[in-house]
């Protein structure tokens, strides 16, 4: 199959009552997981690469990577560039033709991020490709973004209807109370705001910080328009800690990598399952396949 835009996999979601997941990689046995996952669920799906895992794994190996893992999956999938703060390597990411990106000027003045996320809203158009932006600060740590504790953070519902207009945004993230990273408390979710929200865009809605709400939670938010689930740490977690499980159930002789990655790549499986579930995105690929 194709790639998707991001747009394209939303375009399904309202109306149907579901989330598509969005998940972070960093390496190709977590691409490979999550997308194993999704083809067990016969899900739609997001695959998502930070500047960090860019830097790591190269733009152009990345894309054609995800490219080759498209070409023979059964389900729909989008490789979308998260947190873009760089216009250059969005630009660029863009030209070689990822089919989504998220420009994240939520750190500047409103005013600011109104013209950084026109600006890349307005090449993406040239290129067919969808755009998710950031109104408000979604707490927490994703790599080099760092919103304080104390940060007036919430998205403002006065706000959305001209950000939106002002951008032409294909997605919108909000800030509602959620964390990048592991909770350190409870999560305090805003779902009065959240209804708000919702209740005065059609925009498709995306949560982020997604490690560690609980599938109640996830429910409840995409029962209130929610359309994108962003999830990172709970796999990044779940791949480490198997791999240590595997170095020390594996005999000091055992050499072949594939001993020890096997079970890593299961492991992000499952987890991923149980989200898809979770999202209702189960069962919901034959929505996109003519
Ligand atoms: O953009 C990425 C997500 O918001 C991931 O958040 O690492 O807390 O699950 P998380
Ligand atoms: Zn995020």
């Amino acid at each position: 199959m194709r790639l998707f835009t991001l747009k394209e996999l939303l375009a399904q979601t309202r109306s149907n009552g579901f989330a598509v997941g969005a998940f972070n990689f960093n390496n190709y046995e977590d691409a490979q997981a999550i997308v194993n996952a999704a083809i067990s669920q016969n899900a739609p799906v997001i695959l998502m690469a930070s500047s960090g895992a860019i830097k790591y794994m190269g733009l152009h190996q990345l894309y054609h990577m995800v490219l080759g893992i498209a070409e023979v999956s059964t389900v729909p999938i989008c490789l979308h560039l998260d947190h873009g703060t760089d216009v250059d390597l969005i630009k660029k990411a863009i030209d070689i033709g990822f089919p989504s990106v998220m420009i994240d000027a939520s750190r500047h003045a409103y005013a600011d991020n109104i013209a950084i996320t026109s600006e890349i809203s307005h090449y993406a158009d040239e290129h067919n490709c969808s755009v998710e932006a950031e109104l408000g600060k979604v707490g927490g740590k994703e790599e080099d973004i760092v919103v304080a504790d104390n940060a007036d953070v919430l998205t403002d519902p006065e706000d959305v209807i001209p950000f939106i207009q002002q951008t032409n945004i294909d997605a919108l993230a909000v800030a509602i109370g959620t964390v990048h990273g592991f909770y350190k408390k409870d999560p305090n979710l805003d779902f009065a705001r959240l209804e708000k929200i919702a209740g005065i865009t059609d925009c498709p809605l995306v949560l982020h910080g997604g490690s560690g709400l609980t599938d109640d939670e996830f429910k409840k938010c995409i029962s209130l328009g929610i359309q994108k689930v962003n999830v990172g740490t709970e796999l990044k977690s779940g791949f480490s800690n198997t791999l240590r499980q595997m170095s020390e159930k594996l005999s000091s002789d055992e050499f072949d990598p594939r001993c020890f990655m096997k079970p890593v790549k299961d492991a992000v499986t499952a987890i991923v399952e149980h989200k898809l579930q979770v999202f209702g995105s189960d069962g919901k690929a034959q929505l996109y396949i003519e």
